[in-house]
């Protein structure tokens, strides 16, 4: 209860609060580390607590000042997600901004908790559910920020609307690109509905970056990784657009883009199909049993 009281007074008090997602190696930790630098409080929100912690207590070691808390979370879990949310809302009053980053690239079949296919469960369902069960705390920031970590791969990915939309037997590129193509769609529909509330949504394209998400066991991935590796750029660098997204004072009010760096990328015919996107958005209600809004109900 007094921890409660705590954490309320310090949002109160002023830091913007960022919730941070897979933010134990990668984009996500430097992501974490620029924003913690820049005073915001930073929640990073990993599955693999002792691990999470190590990083954080080096953050504040190199420098007392910085404000980050973990909290974990594993995104293959609708339970552990709810379970993540409710305490979050239970220490913080608000939240500023919420960078879904956690992401994988299966090279097998993998299923989350929940009998999702892995690669559409961490990267789209996941942060489907969170940033739903987020937008009470999001709406009670004066200019909230949602960023979806995103790729370029989406623009070659196709999504079947049939039984198995997110429970087929597919991995690898195929499941990769459907999965970001389902994050832009979820960008585009989530920044309409949130139109006029001053809560953004925008996605953020890395770029090629050099992290651990290509290793694989596969051969395909063994002789795939070390050459995607030799023609990308650092994690640092592939933080710039997330972090441009959540802090840059110049995109307040800016919703529904993609951007690279601080480019906005254009959209290609997949990302603006109104009619998937809005089946998408109804099965994606439906698979982690939330209700429908009315926008998504009423013709
Ligand atoms: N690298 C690129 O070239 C590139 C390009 C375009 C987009 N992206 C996107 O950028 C985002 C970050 O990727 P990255 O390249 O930084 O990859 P990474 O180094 O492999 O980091 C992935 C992060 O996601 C976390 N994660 C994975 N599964 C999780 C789960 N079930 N629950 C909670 N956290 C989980 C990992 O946690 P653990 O440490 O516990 O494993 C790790 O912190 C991803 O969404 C990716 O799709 C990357």
């Amino acid at each position: 209860m007094l921890l409660k009281k705590v954490h309320q007074e310090v949002d109160v008090l002023g830091k913007k609060v960022a919730v941070i997602t897979g933010a134990s190696r990668g984009i996500g930790l430097e992501m974490a580390k620029e924003l913690a630098a820049r005073e915001y409080k930073v929640i990073m929100a990993c599955r693999d607590k002792e691990k999470a912690a190590c990083l954080a207590g080096e953050m504040i070691n190199n420098q007392r000042t910085l404000d980050v808390e973990v909290l974990t979370v594993n995104m293959a879990s609708l339970q552990s997600i709810k379970a993540f949310c409710v305490k979050f809302t239970g220490m913080h009053n608000r939240l500023d901004v919420l960078l879904n980053n956690a992401g994988v690239f299966c090279d097998r079949l993998q299923r989350t908790e929940d009998g999702f296919e892995m690669t559409m469960g961490v990267n789209y369902l996941g942060p489907f559910f969170m940033t739903r069960l987020l937008l009470p705390a999001l709406q009670n920031a004066p200019a909230a920020r949602v960023i979806n970590v995103v790729s370029k791969a989406a623009f070659h990915a196709k999504l079947k609307l049939n039984d198995q939309l997110f429970t087929a037997d597919t991995h690898g590129f195929k499941a990769y690109a459907a999965s970001k193509l389902a994050q832009i769609l979820f960008t585009i529909d989530l920044a309409e509905e949130l139109k006029g509330t001053g809560v953004t949504v925008n996605a953020a394209y890395p770029g090629r970056v050099a992290t651990d998400i290509w290793k694989g066991s596969s051969l395909l991935m063994k002789v795939v990784a070390p050459v995607m590796m030799r023609n990308s750029i650092s994690a640092a660098e592939g933080a710039k657009t997330g972090i441009f997204l959540a802090a840059s004072p110049e995109l307040e009010g800016v919703s529904g883009k993609l951007y690279y760096f601080e480019d906005i990328l254009e959209y290609n015919q997949a990302c603006l199909d109104e009619q998937l996107r809005k089946k998408l958005m109804m099965r994606s209600f439906d698979a982690v049993n939330l209700p429908q809004p009315a926008s998504l109900t009423q013709p």
